[in-house]
């Protein structure tokens, strides 16, 4: 049955990317509907992604703060410090429910109209959900991305044993030797999650670094701190498969150049090779959209893939998988359905890892740059910083790297405490083209975490104060 009305846009999927882009529509007059499969609003980052993970690596560094003696050299002693993990899964579901029902709350104030159910083109200019039709002059992908499946290791994420990232935020015990598949954001997080909560984590790496696309010594510094941290990190290791029985998986791996087969026994395998985009069962023959070889949509500087009038976004799109990217682009593309021009800086996307330390960058590792032309690199250690080393937060560095002609500034690397919200200011300053001299002479408050930026651009020029 087709609905009586035609819309000016509808998005389909609900998550950083569509939400944001339907909020946006309805701001500039747009009639928008937004489409969503799920119970809630939010998409993967709300619901099982970005949210509850940070939630309980938040949880989880307070109880390894309490639990480890940690804290005893600050002269606070905890005594019988014990850990309630029902109750630190509540409140992280909490957060997502307060989170998820902002944005339902955020679509009546804009009077975007939330379609539930999952969408399948039948025509470029319309869907259907559930049997019933819907028109609109604009239609918007935005249906992220999901796990792929690894060939000889079944996840299943009710029974607790093989699991994905979903499974790992709800396992309702801590496991006691935890494998994780796969050295990269998501396996180093709810690794370390589970690791301050008591785990024994043994992260199993194909290639032969952590941290794939990052710079090669913020790679390096981070492998020896997580091994300093407890991790166990097999690199250059590949899996050929797992079994499980009763409660205990059997993962076996073998050198990733080729050699003798070796089984590792564990109560949790955590599988966190990647995800991929999520095209299948929307029907897109239907709209003349042929996704590309790595299965994602593929769009033009305006977002519009290769029908007009049809616009994807985020995670379902080349690019990084990044929750404020897709929002970023969620609202460009909603400018342009409007008949604006929405920018965004894909060179300029700052990326974290929330584990402890934080690791941060924005631009081109150092390895880039110098493959485009001469460099010259700043460096300063967090442990000559004044507030880490108050705080006893030493571990880590910052690094700058601006051209050499130029001196405007191509990236930076962070390796900090609080790397996350240090590396906001780099993406400002190389977003107006700044020089490393330009955030050399910024005067930075003092004692902050932030003067390290400061100090590794002065060091660009050979000149920084405290070392
Ligand atoms: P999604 O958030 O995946 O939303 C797509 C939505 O579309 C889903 O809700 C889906 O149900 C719906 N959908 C799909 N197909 C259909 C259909 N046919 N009909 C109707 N609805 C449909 N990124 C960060 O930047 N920071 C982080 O800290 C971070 N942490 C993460 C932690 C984990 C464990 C994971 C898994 C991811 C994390 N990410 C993080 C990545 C981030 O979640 C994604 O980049 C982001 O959610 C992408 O947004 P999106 O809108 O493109 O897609
Ligand atoms: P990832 O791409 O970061 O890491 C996957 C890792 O698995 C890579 O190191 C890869 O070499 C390795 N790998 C692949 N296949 C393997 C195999 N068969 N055996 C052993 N290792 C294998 O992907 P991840 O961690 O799954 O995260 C998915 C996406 O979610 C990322 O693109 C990331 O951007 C996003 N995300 C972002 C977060 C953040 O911004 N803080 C947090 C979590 C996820």
């Amino acid at each position: 049955m087709m609905t009586d009305t035609p819309y000016d846009l509808i998005v389909i999927g609900a998550g950083p990317g569509g939400y944001v882009a339907a909020i946006r529509a309805a701001q500039l007059g747009l009639k928008t509907a937004c489409v969503e499969a799920r119970e809630t609003l939010g998409g993967t980052c709300l619901n099982v992604g970005c949210i509850p993970s940070k939630a309980l690596l938040n949880a989880s560094e307070l109880y390894h703060e309490a639990q480890s003696g940690a804290l005893a050299k600050f002269g606070i002693d905890f005594k019988g410090v014990s850990l309630n993990l029902d109750q630190m899964h509540a409140e992280k579901a909490k957060a997502v429910t307060e989170l998820t029902g902002g944005i339902e709350f955020l679509f009546k104030k804009n009077k975007v109209d939330w379609i539930k159910g999952h969408a399948a083109f039948t025509s470029p200019s319309s869907i259907d959900v559930g049997g019933q039709s819907y028109s609109a002059k604009n239609i918007m992908i935005a249906t992220g991305s999901s796990v792929p499946p690894l060939a000889g290791v079944t996840v299943d994420n009710d029974a607790h044993v093989i699991v994905d990232s979903t499974g790992a935020l709800a396992l309702p015990k801590v496991p006691k030797h935890m494998v994780v598949i796969g050295g990269g954001v998501i396996g180093l997080e709810l690794g370390s999650v589970w690791l301050r909560l008591g785990a024994k984590v043994t992260v199993v790496e194909y290639l032969d670094q952590i941290l794939p696309g990052m710079d090669g010594e913020i790679r390096k510094e981070a492998a020896k701190i997580f091994k300093k941290q407890g991790f166990e990190i097999r690199t250059s290791t590949k899996v050929a498969g797992a079994s499980v029985k009763g409660a205990v998986a059997t993962l076996t791996v073998e050198p990733a150049a080729g050699g003798a087969a070796e089984k590792i026994e564990a109560d949790c395998i955590l599988v966190a090779i990647g995800r991929r985009a999520n095209t299948e069962g929307l029907a897109l023959d239907k709209a003349g959209i042929t996704p590309n070889k790595r299965g994602q949509i593929e769009i033009g500087a305006d977002f519009q893939t290769n029908i007009p009038g049809i616009y994807a976004i985020g995670d379902v799109c080349p690019g990084p998988m990044l929750a404020h990217k897709a929002e970023d682009e969620g609202i460009a593309a909603a400018e342009f359905v409007a008949g604006l021009t929405g920018i965004v800086n894909h060179d300029i996307i700052p990326g974290v890892v929330y584990t402890y330390p934080e690791i941060a960058s924005v631009g081109l590792t150092e390895e880039e740059a110098k493959a485009r032309g001469e460099v010259r690199v700043g460096k300063f250690p967090m442990m000559a910083n004044s507030r880490a080393k108050t705080n006893r937060t030493t571990d880590g560095f910052v690094k700058v790297i601006a051209d050499a002609a130029t001196d405007r500034v191509l990236g930076v690397h962070i390796i900090a405490s609080i790397a996350g919200s240090m590396i906001a200011e780099a993406a400002t300053a190389m977003e107006f083209g700044a020089t490393s001299e330009d955030i050399a002479y910024t005067c930075h408050a003092h004692p902050t975490h932030a003067e390290a930026l400061k100090e590794a651009a002065m060091a660009v020029t050979g000149k920084p104060i405290h070392m």
